[in-house]
């Protein structure tokens, strides 16, 4: 009996043995592996060229590439609303980025550039004058319906111009003039105005299409003209129908980009409805260069239509021109227009 205990205590002593030896071992390897782990984690750092010591910014370092890498960062809602499931869209920060500092810098060349040219051109050129005088007689160049829709669509776009320009310029130039609140108080009615404007504006670009494309079609004339330089410079006056190239250009940017003006703008007055939050970016950005661009373009349209040239703003105010100025300026549609009234008027 005592030798069958004796036996038993020594497999019990060698087992525990074999199992200590077995952790010494395990041990030993994990102790190993670990010491591989980090070496190969150094020299990993150290070929991406990346300090071993504690880097405090590293975390935002990897959002960033998190960001550019998963495009956003989206999760799951259940309310009905799901663009709350956007959390993160690092597009917004570009789209800030060109609110904050782009637009206002480029728009503010664009739109200040254009007044140096004129101002220069102006200086240059000097008001362009009707060679011969005025002959006294007039001849009809726009009816009442066409002076109407054209004050339409200039008053509500100047209105909306303002207003618009406000939005880029506003928060920079006007609170040190007229203070915070008053900033305030202009800025909301500017947004009403800027909304209920679109309107009139929007039926004013339709009526404009239908009334004038006839006379805005491109044609053989607008090469001659555009050869002659338009008769901006030097004293010549090429031959122009209705409305010569120059003004055929005024037409389509207010019927084209005027368009895209109008487009981009229901999409942001009704946000989400016909698009997401990449499309609204685009949206505002359309909207905004469009509208820059336009205003530019019209500061020429009216400086030709009022400083620039004697005799022109009578089309649009009385609706009638004196034949020397038509004849001066759109000598075929004088042409034209005049022997249509001799046609007319009885013979003695
Ligand atoms: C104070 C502002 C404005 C003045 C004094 C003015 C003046 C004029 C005049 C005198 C004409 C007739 C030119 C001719 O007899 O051939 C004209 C035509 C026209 N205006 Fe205006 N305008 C003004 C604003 C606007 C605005 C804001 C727009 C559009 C957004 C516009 C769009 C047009 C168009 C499309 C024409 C026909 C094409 C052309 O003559 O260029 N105008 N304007």
């Amino acid at each position: 009996m005592a030798k069958a205990l004796e036996g038993t205590d020594a497999l019990y002593r060698r087992s525990e043995e074999i199992v200590l030896r077995i952790c010494l071992l395990c041990g030993r390897i994990a102790t190993m592996a670990w010491l591989v782990l980090i070496g190969a984690t150094f020299a990993a750092q150290a070929q991406s060229g990346q300090p071993q010591s504690v880097n405090p910014t590293a975390s935002s370092v990897h959002e960033q590439q998190l960001l550019r890498e998963l495009d956003r960062v989206t999760g799951r809602v259940t309310i009905p609303d799901k663009r709350a499931a956007t959390l993160i869209q690092p597009e917004g920060r570009e789209w800030r980025r060109f609110n904050v500092t782009t637009l206002p810098t480029y728009g503010g060349y664009a739109l200040l550039g254009m007044l140096g040219v004129l101002l220069l051109f102006y200086l240059l050129r000097g008001k362009i004058r009707l060679e011969n005088g005025f002959s006294g007689r007039t001849i009809v160049r726009f009816g009442g319906f066409s002076r109407f829709v054209h004050w339409l669509t200039a008053i509500s776009f100047i209105l909306l111009g303002l207003s618009g320009l406000n939005v880029v310029f506003g928060r920079t130039v006007l609170p040190p003039l007229i203070g915070e609140s008053a900033f305030a108080t202009l800025s909301q009615w500017a947004k009403y105005t800027h909304n209920y404007l679109s309107v009139p504006f929007t039926v004013g670009l339709v009526f404009m299409l239908v009334i004038w494309i006839k006379d805005n079609l491109p044609n053989a004339n607008d090469l001659k003209w555009i050869s002659a330089g338009g008769g901006l410079v030097g004293s010549q006056h090429p031959a122009a129908g209705r409305f010569n190239f120059g003004q055929k250009l005024i037409f389509w940017s207010v019927i084209l980009v005027g368009g895209l003006i109008a487009a981009s703008g229901y999409v942001l007055m009704f946000p989400f409805y016909a698009t997401n939050i990449e499309g609204m970016q685009v949206a505002q950005i359309a909207h905004s260069v469009a509208g820059v661009v336009l205003i530019a373009i019209i500061f020429a349209h009216i400086y030709i239509g009022t400083l620039g040239m004697e005799g022109a703003f009578d089309a649009m105010g009385s609706g009638e021109v004196d034949v020397n100025w038509a004849k001066t300026h759109h000598s075929l549609w004088a042409e034209q227009e005049l022997a249509k009234s001799s046609q007319a008027t009885p013979a003695e």
